[in-house]
C-alpha cells in the first residue's frame, strides 16, 4: 500500500512495484478521479491488473479512520505501508481537525494511519513500514510551534514535518522490535514533481527553478525505494535513515529518546489514539 500514488515519486514506485512477479498494489489517493488514472495507467504500462486503490484524504482524520475501519473489515493483507504522501504550503491552512496541513498531512496522517494498520501488517509478517521523509529537515522540534501557530513559513512548516517523521520512524521501529515489522525512512534525492504546487511566488518560482535545474526523475528514486520496499537483504534492517539505497544520519535529535517518546505521547493526543 502507497499513498500518494496519483503522482510524482508515489505513482512511480506504485508502477515499479507493479513489475515484480505477484505483486499486488494498493494506492491511497484523495481524488478518485486522480486514482482511477493512475491506476489505469499502471496496468496498462505493466499488465498486472492487481492494481487498486482506495480512497481517503490525509487532512482528514476522519476520513483516514473510515478508510482504515473498512479496510479491515475487507481483510485484504498488506506487508508494505509506504507512507509518501506529502504537501508544501504557502499559508499557514488548518485542516478540518485545527491542524496546520503540512503538519497533519505529512506527519499526523502517517503517524494515524500507520498505527490503524499495524495489526493488518502484524497478520502478514515479514512486513516493512517505509516513510518518505526528506533531508530537507530541521535540526531542532520545537514543540510549542508544531502547528504553526507561533510562527509559519512554508519551509519551516515543511522541515518540522519531516523531522517529526523520522523521529517517528526511529521510535516506532524500536516499539516493534520484535515484531518482524521493520520501519525505516527514506530521502529520495531531489526531483522533479509536483510537490511545489502549493507554493506560490517567489517559493514556487524558486523551487520550480531549482527542480528543473537540479531535480531527479521520480523514476530512479522509485527504483531506491522498491530496493527498500523488497530487498532480501534489508529484511532485518529497522530504524534507519536511508538516502537513496545508503545508510545515512539525519539530525541528531532523531536519536533522542525522550524527545521521540514525547513526540509519540502528544500525536497520540493529537490522534485521538490514547
Ligand atoms: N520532490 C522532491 O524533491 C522531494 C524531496 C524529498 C522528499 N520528497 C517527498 O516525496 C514524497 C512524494 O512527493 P512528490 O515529490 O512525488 O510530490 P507530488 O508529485 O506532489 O505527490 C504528492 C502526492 O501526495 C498526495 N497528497 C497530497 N495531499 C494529500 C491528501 N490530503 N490526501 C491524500 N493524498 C495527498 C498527492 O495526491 P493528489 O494527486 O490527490 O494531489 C500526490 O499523490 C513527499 O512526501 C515529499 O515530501 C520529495
Amino acid at each position: 500500500m502507497i499513498t500518494g500514488g496519483t503522482s510524482g515519486l508515489g505513482k512511480a514506485t506504485a508502477l515499479s512495484l507493479a513489475k515484480l512477479p505477484s505483486s499486488h498494489i494498493i494506492i491511497l489517493g484523495r481524488d478518485r478521479n486522480r486514482c482511477e488514472a493512475a491506476v489505469s495507467d499502471i496496468i496498462q504500462a505493466t499488465g498486472n491488473k492487481l492494481v487498486e486503490y482506495r480512497l481517503a484524504d490525509l487532512s482528514s482524520q476522519a476520513s483516514i479512520r473510515s478508510f482504515a475501519s473498512k479496510f479491515r473489515d475487507e481483510l485484504t493483507p498488506i506487508n508494505i505501508l509506504i507512507n509518501n504522501a506529502g504537501v508544501m504550503c504557502q499559508k499557514r491552512i488548518l485542516t478540518v481537525d485545527g491542524y496546520e496541513l503540512t503538519f497533519a498531512v505529512n506527519y499526523l496522517a502517517p503517524f494515524l494511519l500507520t498505527n490503524l494498520l499495524i495489526d493488518s501488517l502484524k497478520n502478514n509478517t515479514p512486513a516493512r513500514i517505509i516513510n518518505v521523509a526528506s533531508d530537507f529537515h530541521s535540526d531542532r522540534i520545537d514543540f510549542d510551534n508544531l502547528n504553526g501557530e507561533k510562527s509559519f513559513s512554508p519551509f519551516k512548516a515543511y522541515k518540522l514535518s519531516k523531522l517529526a517523521l523520522i523521529i517517528f520512524s526511529f521510535h516506532l521501529s524500536k516499539k516493534l522490535l520484535n515484531t518482524e515489522i521493520t520501519v525505516n525512512c527514506f530521502h529520495p534525492g531531489f526531483l522533479k514533481t509536483n510537490i511545489s504546487r502549493g507554493l506560490s511566488g517567489v517559493y514556487k518560482f524558486g523551487f520550480k527553478t531549482a527542480s528543473f535545474l537540479f531535480g531527479k526523475n521520480p523514476e530512479k528514486a522509485a527504483s531506491d525505494l522498491v530496493y527498500l520496499a523488497t530487498s532480501p537483504e534489508l529484511s532485518n534492517v529497522t530504524g534507519k535513515y536511508f538516502k537513496g539505497r545508503v545508510e545515512a544520519k539525519p539530525a541528531a535529535v532523531a536519536y533522542d529518546i525522550q524527545i521521540g517518546e514525547r513526540l509519540w505521547d502528544l500525536s497520540l493526543k493529537l490522534t485521538g489514539l490514547s
